[in-house]
């Protein structure tokens, strides 16, 4: 089957109100807690990607039993010690950072080797941030000095709480320890810069105990081990896979969208405080809590004031996923933008720092990509006619989408490599544009 798209003609005005598939983090993070849960546990909305399919396939092969369907996924927890670790064990989290560094978390008591794999992008991103706190909790890594997978380990029934300085503001490091934790007698303590807080919801919802003292910038946690009981979760909309609408709406003419029953923690809202410093008006309707979760529709309208943004990097970490979409704003807008400290947008499914500032670059408008740091010199005037070709070598699922968005607002040709990449994290991602369009 054909694996590229032609995107050539901006998109229209138009005035919708759409929905978009479930959470990535919540959907990996409810499946993992459910599988070591007692009971039978339902999640509905759970999104429907290759990263979720690899976590309940990793599952799977831990002897938990999953039943999916249409409505829902029942997956039959096995309580807190209760995965089957075969000997010659092979798991592959394929293009999952978040699957592969919290699943290494709840191995550590594996008493047989486990090989860990995952596909080119992921076996080229660091592991060394999950072999260093896990080293301390007892468990082993072979070879001793491989920072990247693939890679074995072999956990030990001798764990032992730790204390854990989380300097990066990964979420996934965070997660990891927290989940660790669960499986080690006594306190864990964790020192975490601020990063997204869906673990500590989930495990306060959960009633694991656990103590949370929030500083400006650093949360500092302690977790005990506790049995957990099976829950259901409704997950709510993903808000790194509706950036890339609310961006498509904005950089669009006379244009409306409304976006139902989104994820809104503040730990994943930056892109929406970054694009309103930018002159947008993107609004929250029907605020509600879910689960210890805020949630809303959002609203966003077209804007033709864009201008520059010096970004606060006290921002970086509640945006992450979500710069390269930021980026298209930035070169539409008057004035330069700086977004600076992002030496973790390296560290994604591809350098995507890089990458941005390259496609940016293609396209005409001027970067300066220095101690990653990028300096966007805005064009409001931008409208593109020539042809570009966009081959992403590490099949990034977001560069693909980033790609899509530009040709529709900005105009040219745009043959556009790897769709398969969106199966990642949004299957729906074209038949959403298409439903906009219509
Ligand atoms: C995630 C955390 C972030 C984010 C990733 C999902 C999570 O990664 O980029 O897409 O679910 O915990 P880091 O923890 O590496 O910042």
């Amino acid at each position: 089957m054909k694996n590229s798209i032609t995107v050539r003609s901006k998109i229209g005005t138009f005035d919708k109100t759409i929905s978009i598939s479930g959470d990535k983090s919540l959907s990996i993070r409810w499946a993992l807690l459910a599988s070591i849960a007692i009971g039978k546990s339902r999640a509905f909305n759970l999104l429907d990607s290759d990263d979720v399919k690899s976590t309940l396939k990793i599952l799977k092969k831990l002897g938990v039993n999953i039943i999916k369907n249409n409505k829902f996924c029942e997956i039959n927890g096995r309580g807190l010690n209760g995965f089957k670790f075969k000997k010659n064990l092979t798991l592959d989290a394929g293009n999952s950072g978040t699957l592969a560094r919290l699943i290494s978390g709840l191995l550590i008591r594996s008493p047989h080797h486990i090989k860990l794999k995952g596909d080119k992008s992921l076996s080229r991103r660091d592991f060394s941030r999950v072999i260093e706190p896990l080293n301390k909790f007892g468990v082993n890594f072979f070879p001793k000095n491989r920072s990247r997978l693939p890679i074995n380990l072999k956990g030990t029934d001798f764990v032992t709480p730790i204390n854990y300085n989380e300097y990066r503001g990964s979420a996934q490091c965070k997660s990891l320890v927290m989940l660790a934790a669960l499986l080690s007698p006594g306190i864990t303590k964790i020192k975490a810069k601020k990063s997204r807080d869906h673990t500590e919801i989930l495990f306060n919802k959960l009633n694991i105990p656990i103590k949370i003292r929030k500083e400006k910038n650093y949360d500092f946690i302690e977790v005990e081990s506790s049995n957990i009981n099976a829950f259901n979760y409704n997950i709510p909309g993903d808000i790194s896979s509706c950036a890339f609408f609310i961006v498509l709406t904005l950089l669009s003419k006379n244009s409306r969208l409304i976006i139902k029953n989104i994820n809104v923690n503040p730990t994943r809202t930056g892109i929406i405080k970054i694009l309103n410093k930018m002159g947008a008006k993107i609004n929250f309707l029907n605020k509600r809590t879910y689960m210890g979760e805020k949630t809303a529709d959002i609203k966003v309208s077209s804007s033709n004031n864009l201008k520059g943004i010096n970004c606060p990097t006290s921002l970086n970490s509640s945006a992450i996923d979500e710069f390269l979409i930021i980026f298209l704003v930035a070169a539409k807008a008057k004035g330069v933008s700086t977004f600076k400290n992002l030496s973790e947008l390296n560290q994604k499914e591809s350098p995507r720092l890089k990458i941005g500032s390259e496609i940016l670059k293609k396209i005409g408008i001027k970067t300066i990509v220095k101690n990653h740091s990028i300096k966007i010199f805005g064009n409001p005037s931008l409208n593109l006619k020539s042809k570009y070709k966009i081959k992403n070598f590490y099949k990034d699922h977001r560069i693909f989408m980033m790609s899509v968005i530009a040709g529709l607002v900005f105009g040219g040709e745009w043959i556009i490599h790897d769709k398969d990449s969106i199966n990642s994290s949004f299957p729906n991602f074209l038949k959403k544009i298409n439903e906009i369009k219509k």
